[in-house]
């Protein structure tokens, strides 16, 4: 079930005009956390260029409050250019550093595995630093069961990081 939120976001799709607060929200993981092994900030651009080919299924979606506000975006990405992984996605999901802890990144997951269920994957792939505790207890709790274990693949801030591999199965039998 769904936690409650006071005055929820409203969860639609991200359209070209969200790219700087997508990169706001994003930069600051960049900077300040293993959560992401990129290392330098993103330009605007580069997301822009990330919406257009953003299209169904690979959807992009953002969390608008009712000011306006992006408190955070998701999104189902390719996993892999080869084609026959095309029933395959990876997601993404982050939320501006205030925003966190409060069942937002419940409810952008939420809505997320809904659309890869509509846009026929067959299975979503979560790519997790191992020291990331909440997105792996986001994950689990989205039945995403742990698949494989890459040691010390990245170095961030001067330390060497576990990545963590987690798969979600959509339509088993399919
Ligand atoms: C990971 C993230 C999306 C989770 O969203 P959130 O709104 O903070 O999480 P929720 O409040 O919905 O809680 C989801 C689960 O994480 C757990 N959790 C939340 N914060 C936690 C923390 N700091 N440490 C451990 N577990 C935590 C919750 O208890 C909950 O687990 P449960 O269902 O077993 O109780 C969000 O914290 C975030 O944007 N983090 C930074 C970016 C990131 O790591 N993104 C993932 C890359 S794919």
């Amino acid at each position: 079930m769904l936690p409650a939120m006071d005055n929820a976001p409203c969860l639609r799709p991200a359209v070209l005009a969200d790219a700087a607060a997508i990169s706001a929200i994003y930069n600051h993981y960049v900077l300040h956390s293993t959560c992401t092994f990129r290392e330098e900030p993103e330009t605007v651009a580069e997301r822009e260029c990330w919406l257009a080919e953003h299209i169904s299924p690979h959807v992009a979606i953002v969390a608008e409050e009712s000011d306006g506000t992006i408190a955070g975006w998701a999104s189902l990405s390719r996993f892999h250019e080869r084609s026959a992984y095309r029933f395959t996605a990876e997601d993404s999901v982050y939320l501006r550093d205030d925003r966190r802890g409060r069942g937002l990144g419940t409810h952008l997951l939420a809505e997320l595995m809904a659309s890869a269920r509509q846009g026929g994957f067959r299975c979503v792939i979560a790519s997790i630093t191992a020291e990331q505790e909440a997105s792996l207890a986001l994950h689990r709790r989205f039945g995403f069961t742990d698949a494989a274990r890459l040691r010390h693949v990245g170095l961030k801030f001067g330390r060497w990081l576990d990545v963590v591999y987690l798969q979600a199965e959509l339509q088993a039998g399919s």
